[in-house]
């Protein structure tokens, strides 16, 4: 078996909607879930395909109150191909018996499917190929070879395109609106070309699917016929198939939506790109260039052969939502990719966990998505006013133009009942965003980045958060009250009416560094462009001092000698863990039970934590001194001791964070939690989520730590640091990166040494800085260096 190969065979473990989800193909233009062609949305299938940012809003009645939800809309599905005997039925799904092998080729992006039907003791082999091209962002095929072993006959091939479908990938989201799509014409000629046309009921964005169906091998078709009605259109083939010879059928097709650029009109667009493109050879050859390209510049290496194929997995799903497509689409990171749709397609913080990834890869990406959050600063400025704050606010959940998106009320499927949702006041998303700003400037230096719209970002999300913080006399403290942080359990205080938790640690601390760096932006500034800038924001010199005072004077709660979740923290009441071993979602258990998790010392993921996460514990230390706090040397692991026996999991971001946060204080237990990272979606460790699609932040997260946590790794202060902490596990691992003034560095790690190379002749000198040893790596050449405390002998 290939190593970037995923195989299902027969009656595996695996839930089918799992496997629709991992056997999605995309290329960050469009991506569609790995149902079979001749599958329609059953309850057990589930064929969805879903354009980057094409979004509808849609009203539903929930329990007699209006609520308007704006989702990540399913598209007219482009993969219908079916076939039947001229005297028999269609075949369709469930899936035929004796049971199919589907492969997918991570390797070349083509997912691979065999079987056999038998219909009425004619035996068919069948062996379908399928592609959404990584080279042309529009293109898609597929392909279905039939063979029949034991028959010869007539058969009739019909390949579809069908615009009847709905948002229904979601169970808990069933009592929502989700007919998006409105019908807006079909067309075929007699060439075996057909077309169909739709349109989104409220954004208005029309999305054509093209369709050009012709035999590829075998002899051709004795009639073509294109039955259509207003939302499907087929093309029928008519074949004379025989015994033991192969009949090849190819289906190309072509997306476009009035949303893409460089176009007249989204039907003529998809017309000539048919007319254009060549057969499969020559776009799967287009198409493998394309990902061998990106394997190249991302690939992440390791030892053992089970970890790899499940990075592997992470990183093609990661380049199938987020590719050099991408960059331009003004789109932002949906947590749940494009592969499904959970969330409705939105971007949370969790970009957090996938921009550092791409920021030494892809930078071109990185910027784009950072773009996009620039873009909604008009939403997120005038959010803030309403707030009665200066700067920029962002929303929790973001869609289309950047208003919050999240809902009013969500169902809890346990109780059934519908709740009030406040997750809007996860204000700390602004902070992320800031914190990627710096990351990506840092990484990249890319000063044209900052100046163009990195520093406004920034700044805008800093004058927001020095507003929010308000001034207490008696303490001569400043607070932020009524968020809430990233553990979503907790909403507010036990038996209060009114939502939101006061100075959550991590906001505090995190939007104190935030104001520090934004006085570092100004500096970084060139002085026309810091003048300019100030003045087109009307940021003046007193808000300045502001950020000065209040990133000197934020609370932060604590106690039992540990940061603080938020202030009370301390009054909660203790959970007996050991009668809900293994549970995730306790908010809807508890709230099932009649009783509150908010009751509880019970949080849903990473909280606190988050700070050592992002923040080196000599970062977080600077600024709890920056805050005039002491902070004695076993604060950091005290706290770092406290919460996971506190926490229970319920996203899968939160293993990342503890793998991460426990590196160098408990290798065993951070190799537990980067494991199940790393299985989040192909194990489907939240039980049942991922049908609805990947966890894009664990997927990235898990890549991440491997380079830049068990690797050390920081690309900050114009050397390429290097601190390795390798995992008992591994032996060795491996990885490439694109730094400012470097194409390619490749960065090899073992127990003993760590190598650099720079594989290219041309260019400078690197600097690199592994355990505090500086070195230079000339251009074309390699540079060995011991490492002096083999993190094997570390604790
Ligand atoms: C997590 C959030 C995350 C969201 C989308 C939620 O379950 O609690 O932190 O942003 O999922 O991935």
């Amino acid at each position: 078996m290939s190593r970037r190969t995923l195989v299902y065979e027969a009656t595996g473990p695996t839930p089918i909607g799992v496997r629709e989800t991992l056997c999605t193909l995309g290329n960050g233009y469009f991506a569609t879930r790995g149902a079979p062609p001749e599958a329609r949305a059953d309850g057990v299938h589930y064929p969805g395909t879903y354009v980057a940012g094409c979004y509808d809003r849609l009203a539903s009645l929930v329990e007699g109150h209006r609520v308007e939800n704006e989702d990540l809309v399913n598209v007219p599905d482009w993969t219908p191909l079916t076939f039947r005997h001229e005297d028999g039925h269609w075949f369709e799904a469930p899936a035929p018996d004796p049971p199919e092998r589907v492969e997918l080729d991570m390797g070349d992006g083509v997912l691979t499917r065999t079987f056999h039907v038998v219909d009425e003791g004619r035996r068919t082999r069948v062996t379908q190929r399928r592609l959404v091209s990584m080279d042309d962002p529009h293109l898609a095929v597929l392909e279905t070879a039939l063979t029949p072993e034991n028959w010869s006959g007539t058969v009739i091939v019909r390949s579809a395109l069908d615009g009847g479908v709905a948002n229904a990938g979601v169970p808990r989201y069933r009592d929502l609106n989700g007919r998006h799509l409105r019908p807006a014409g079909v067309g075929a000629d007699t060439s075996g070309v057909a077309w169909l046309r739709s349109r989104t009921l409220t954004s208005g964005v029309e999305i054509v699917l093209a369709s050009r169906t012709r035999i590829a091998s075998g002899p051709g078709p004795s009639s073509v016929r294109s039955p259509m009605r207003e939302d499907h259109v087929a093309t029928d083939l008519t074949l004379e198939l025989g015994r033991g010879e192969r009949s090849v059928v190819e289906k190309t097709v072509a997306l476009y939506t009035s949303r893409d650029r460089a176009i007249g009109d989204a039907l003529g667009a998809a017309r000539d790109a048919l007319d254009a493109c060549g057969g499969l050879d020559e776009l799967l050859s287009r198409h493998t260039r394309a990902w061998h390209r990106l394997w190249d510049a991302c690939a992440v290496r390791v030892a053992v052969e089970e970890e790899q194929r499940l990075l592997d997995l992470c990183l093609f799903h990661l380049l199938q939502t987020l590719s050099p497509h991408t960059a331009d689409l003004d789109v932002g990171v949906p947590a749940r990719g494009l592969h499904g749709e959970a969330y409705r397609g939105h971007v949370f913080w969790d970009e957090l966990f996938v921009l550092p990834f791409l920021d030494a890869r892809l930078p071109e990406v990185s910027r784009g998505l950072l773009r996009y959050r620039w873009r909604r600063l008009p939403r997120a400025r005038s959010a803030a006013r309403t707030a009665g704050l200066r700067g920029a606010l962002f929303p929790w959940q973001s869609a289309s133009d950047g208003r919050e998106e999240s809902q009013s009320t969500h169902l809890n499927p346990r109780s059934g009942e519908w709740l009030p949702d406040h997750s809007h006041l996860q204000r700390h998303v602004g902070l992320a965003i800031a914190h990627n700003v710096w990351r990506h400037y840092r990484t990249t230096r890319d000063l044209a980045f900052l100046c163009d719209f990195g520093a406004e970002l920034l700044l805008e999300i800093a004058r927001a958060f020095s507003d929010m913080a308000v001034h207490d006399r008696a303490s001569d403290r400043y607070g932020i009250h009524g968020v809430m942080g990233p553990d979503e359990y907790h909403d507010a205080y036990p038996g209060e009416d009114s939502p939101g938790l006061d100075d959550n640690a991590y906001t505090n601390v995190m939007t104190a560094w935030v104001l520090a760096r934004a006085l570092d932006v100004l500096r970084a500034l060139p002085g026309p462009r810091r003048r300019g800038l100030q003045e087109a924001i009307g940021l003046g010199s007193d808000e300045i001092e502001r950020f000065e005072t209040v990133s000197r004077k934020l609370r932060v709660p604590f106690h039992e000698g540990v940061i603080s979740q938020f202030a009370g923290y301390e009054r909660l009441a203790e959970l007996d863990w050991e009668t809900r071993r293994g549970a995730r979602r306790l908010d809807r258990i508890l709230q099932a039970e009649g009783d509150s998790v908010n009751r509880y010392k019970a949080a849903k993921q990473a909280d606190v934590l988050m700070l050592f996460f992002l923040l080196s514990p000599e970062e977080v230390a600077d600024v709890l001194r920056r805050l005039g706090l002491t902070v004695d040397p076993d604060l950091v692991p005290r706290t770092v001791e406290y919460y996971p026996a506190r926490t229970a999991h319920g996203s899968t971001l939160s293993a990342v964070v503890h793998a991460r946060v426990l590196a160098r204080i408990d290798r065993k237990a951070s190799w537990e939690f980067f494991r199940e990272a790393l299985k989040a979606d192909a194990e489907d460790v939240q039980g049942g989520t991922t049908a609805e699609g990947i966890h894009l932040g664990a997927m990235a997260g898990s890549l991440d730590l491997l380079t830049r946590c068990y690797g050390g790794l920081s690309t900050y202060d114009d050397v390429l640091s290097l601190d390795p902490v390798l995992p008992e596990e591994q032996s060795a691992f491996s990885y490439d990166l694109r730094l400012p003034g470097h194409w390619k560095v490749c960065v090899e790690v073992t127990h003993d040494h760590v190598r650099v190379t720079l594989p290219h002749a041309e260019g400078a000198a690197l600097r690199a800085r592994i355990q505090g040893s500086e070195i230079e790596v000339p251009p074309g050449s390699s540079r060995t260096l011991p490492l002096r405390d083999p993190p094997s002998s570390r604790s």
